[in-house]
């Protein structure tokens, strides 16, 4: 039988390409947050109740670093309340939980990236602090959760899709715009092509539950990855125009660690090939 999955946030720019990939092979149930909060404890346990899904792909969230900073209540309600109470009812109803958490996790760590799973995050955002209690929360309240730490995820608009700030979108919207794109070369990150990670993110339901991080390599900084960028774009005179800056007093790096998801066979392409094969698949190239 058709497996039934829910996904919350499936407005966002993960929800909406899961969705479009995936609607004909399963039973999917998408609600963006006017219909279910997921602050309202009993519209959740009400919407699990009906629908009574095989899997919930927790994927709402206020991700906004800034915004949360701003506004630490409300994103602790939304980002780890929200979150209990969708695994509460994943629990009541047997339903197999997804929850998607966030390299951020990691962000005041003061040793340098690759993290793996068994290094203990240290969060020094808002938003990190949240997820990495909602994912403690979470493992506590549901045994049959998977908690996947996303890098940074990257992709292009598309019809019937949202679409976030990220590196390729961020050099085409500054060229468009003759805007200097101001890029640090002590910012290291893993970049991650979102419909490599749809495609392949149904085998998740077929590994061991626990923490995954989730993502590509990339041993390239911001700088260097805006220059891969430029030059792939055709657009190599327009180097000079990209400001390499050192304006944050450390080196940040995030990368994460994701020998243990390819264990499990779910690998990703490297960063930089993996712009250029988006970019390719858009007819950039
Ligand atoms: N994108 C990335 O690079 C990245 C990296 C690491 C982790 N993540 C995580 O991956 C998940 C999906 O990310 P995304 O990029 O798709 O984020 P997104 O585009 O911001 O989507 C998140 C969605 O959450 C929904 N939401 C917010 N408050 C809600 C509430 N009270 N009740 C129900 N829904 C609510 C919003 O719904 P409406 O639009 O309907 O208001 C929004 O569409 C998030 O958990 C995020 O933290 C993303």
């Amino acid at each position: 039988m058709t497996k039934k999955i829910l996904i919350t946030g499936a407005r966002g720019f993960f929800g909406t390409r899961f969705i479009n990939r995936y609607k004909t092979e399963f039973n999917i149930l998408g609600l963006g947050s006017d219909q279910l909060n997921i602050t309202d404890n009993d519209s959740v346990a009400k919407a699990l109740a009906k629908f009574k899904p095989d899997y919930v792909i927790h994927a709402a969230a206020i991700a906004t670093t800034d915004f949360c900073n701003q506004h630490p209540d409300l994103a602790y309600k939304v980002n780890v309340q929200g979150a209990v109470n969708v695994a509460n009812a994943c629990k009541a109803h047997d339903s197999k939980l997804v929850f998607i958490s966030t390299e951020q996790v990691f962000n005041g760590n003061p040793e340098a990236g690759p993290y793996s799973e068994t290094d203990q995050p240290i969060p020094d955002t808002v938003y990190g602090h949240n997820k990495l209690e909602a994912e403690q929360k979470l493992l506590a309240i549901h045994e049959e959760t998977w908690v996947l730490r996303f890098t940074w995820l990257f992709g292009l608009p598309e019809r019937h899709t949202s679409i976030n700030p990220n590196v390729i979108w961020n050099a085409l919207q500054a060229l468009l715009n003759g805007q200097v794109m101001k890029e640090r070369s002590n910012e290291f990150r893993g970049l991650t092509y979102i419909h490599e990670l749809i495609e392949q993110f149904p085998r998740i339901f077929n590994i061991p539950y626990g923490i995954y991080h989730t993502g590509a390599h990339n041993s390239a900084s911001r700088y260097e990855i805006a220059q891969h960028i430029l030059t792939e774009l055709g657009q190599k005179a327009r180097l000079p125009d990209i400001l390499e800056v050192n304006d944050a007093p450390k080196t940040r790096d995030v990368r994460l660690n994701t020998t243990k998801l390819a264990h499990h066979g779910l690998q990703f392409t490297e960063s930089k090939n993996a712009i250029s094969q988006c970019l390719k698949e858009f007819q950039f190239r």
